[in-house]
């Protein structure tokens, strides 16, 4: 498999990897047994739902291959506009947080409390002229109203594809319209899907381990996808994630299991979604350097309002 062809499914998905990150990976030396099945339980919560080893992890995690690619293309595009800009389901504020530099007016909105902890923390270490201009809101990208008007609204790394009904997308859509400046843009980015790995049913896991270092504790932390099931019905294909943090004399510290739930969403199907609620495309790319669209890549949507 060449290294296009490692990064698709999508960071959630264990088909597919960046090939810069499985060299960063191909260095540790798991030593855990690894379980590849298991079925979720009850304390298996939703993805970003807690505190926890995720959210606490989160940022190290995107310090590695695909995830570096995105920001100066959204940064390009919220300069052209003037601002003000909103990013849905802004998490951590990985990129909201930069696009401060560009000195516009940066919202944020996301459904996890945890998330956005981590994003206020963040905040509260830039200069008071810089932080006041971010500005932080819990709420469900799919049911907002913020009484503003921006002229740039994205949703970055697949947060859309948390949305997993399309009842749910319309109505994200149609909260974004409500919200976009007559003139304004729109970029969406989801993952193509690889047809080989939305086979019906429970499917093992091929995603090797990934570990990362605790930002507080220094601990290593141990992230296992175990089972994928896949309905083809709904597009929606579920994973759990355990989280495994390890202390330096190899004790198991804590151990968390997350399960995550995201739509599929193929290409066409998009355009006619977009369409339907009111948007023209402006361009559409299958990554962050504007190549034109492919098979297995990215969706990278750039709108307008029709
Ligand atoms: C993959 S993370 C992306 C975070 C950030 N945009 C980034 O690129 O690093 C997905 C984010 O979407 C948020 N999210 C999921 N469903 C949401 C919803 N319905 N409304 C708002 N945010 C949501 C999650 O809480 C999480 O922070």
């Amino acid at each position: 498999m060449d290294a296009i062809s490692l990064l698709t499914l999508s960071k959630w998905g264990t088909c597919i990897f960046h090939h810069s990150f499985v060299l960063v990976l191909a260095r540790f030396r798991p030593t855990l047994t690894i379980n590849l099945r298991s079925p979720m339980n009850e304390s298996t919560l939703p993805f970003y739902s807690r505190h926890g080893l995720h959210v606490e992890i989160y940022d190290a995690q995107t310090q590695f291959g695909y995830f570096f690619q995105d920001e100066d293309f959204y940064r390009q595009t919220a300069q052209i506009t003037g601002g003000p800009v909103l990013e849905l389901g802004c998490g951590t504020g990985r990129l909201a947080i930069p696009l401060l530099e560009t000195g516009l007016e940066v919202h944020g909105l996301d459904a996890s409390a945890a998330m956005l902890e981590v994003a206020r923390r963040k905040r509260a270490s830039l200069s008071a002229g810089t932080g006041e201009r971010l500005h932080l809101h819990l709420g469900d990208m799919s049911r907002f109203e913020l009484g503003n008007r921006f002229a740039f609204i994205f949703i970055a790394f697949r947060s859309f594809q948390l949305l997993t009904t399309s009842e749910a997308q319309r109505r994200c859509l149609h909260c974004v319209r409500e919200h976009l400046t007559p003139n304004g843009k729109v970029i969406i980015n989801i993952f193509d899907p690889l047809y080989h790995c939305l086979l019906p049913g429970p499917q093992e896991s091929t995603q090797p381990p990934r570990e990362f270092v605790h930002p507080v504790s220094e601990n290593r932390v141990v992230v296992e996808t175990l089972e994928r099931v896949n309905d083809p019905l709904t597009q929606i294909s579920q994973e759990c994630w355990r989280f495994t943090e390890i202390d330096a004399t190899g004790e198991i510290v804590r151990q968390e299991e997350e399960s995550l739930r995201l739509r599929w969403t193929f290409r066409y199907e998009m355009r006619y979604l977009i369409e339907s609620c009111g948007f023209a495309v402006e361009a559409e790319y299958s990554d962050f350097h504007r190549s034109p669209p492919a098979y297995g890549k990215e969706q990278v949507w750039v709108l307008k309002t029709a």
